[in-house]
């Protein structure tokens, strides 16, 4: 794909994934997380009744967010924006969509869990308001040990 996308006169258009999906949103988990899903994972994800949305720019896949719902509550799972997207307002649009859906369906609270280093996705959720409510001590064990910050919103 090339490189130095110019997304700036594109819309950014978010909507519901599909099984068609899974390959892209697994090659973006690879290139973006330490730890990535294999795709046995993403695919089990998706039949548990995981919710994902995916952002596309000009037809290509540039970003997605999974969660789960569990009765009054949402647990933010996954969110990544292929690199090449990056820093372009696509991770805004999943997440701000995630909590205005949140918002209709009347759920009280979103929850998750992030590497303590990885400080540009912390960066991000604090933008929104997250909160920090707990370190979960090597809650990582690959590709090493590493606590998570267990953060929250009330929605
Ligand atoms: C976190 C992530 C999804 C953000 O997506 P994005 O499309 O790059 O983010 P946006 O362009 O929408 O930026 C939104 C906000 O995030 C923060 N942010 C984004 N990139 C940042 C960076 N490199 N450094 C610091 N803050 C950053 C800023 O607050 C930014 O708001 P601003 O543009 O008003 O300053 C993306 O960096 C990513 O895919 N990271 C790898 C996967 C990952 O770590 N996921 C989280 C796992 S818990």
């Amino acid at each position: 794909m090339a490189r130095n996308v110019d997304t700036s006169k594109e819309l950014i258009r978010v909507s519901l994934a599909s099984i068609n999906d899974y390959q892209r949103i697994h090659e973006i988990d690879t290139l973006t997380n330490i730890s990535p899903w294999t795709m046995e994972q993403v695919e089990s994800s998706f039949k548990a009744g995981h919710v994902a949305i995916k952002a596309t720019i000009n037809k290509v896949l540039a970003g997605f967010l999974i969660y789960e719902p569990i009765i009054s509550e949402a647990h933010l799972l996954s969110i990544a924006v292929d690199p090449i997207f990056q820093s372009k307002g696509v991770g805004k649009i999943l997440l701000k969509t995630f909590l205005d859906q949140a918002k209709a369906q009347d759920l009280d609270i979103i929850y998750l869990e992030v590497r303590k280093s990885n400080s540009t996705a912390i960066a991000f959720y604090h933008s929104f308001g997250f909160k920090t409510d707990a370190i979960r001590v090597a809650y990582y064990t690959k590709p090493k040990s590493e606590d998570a910050l267990l953060m929250s919103l009330l929605v």
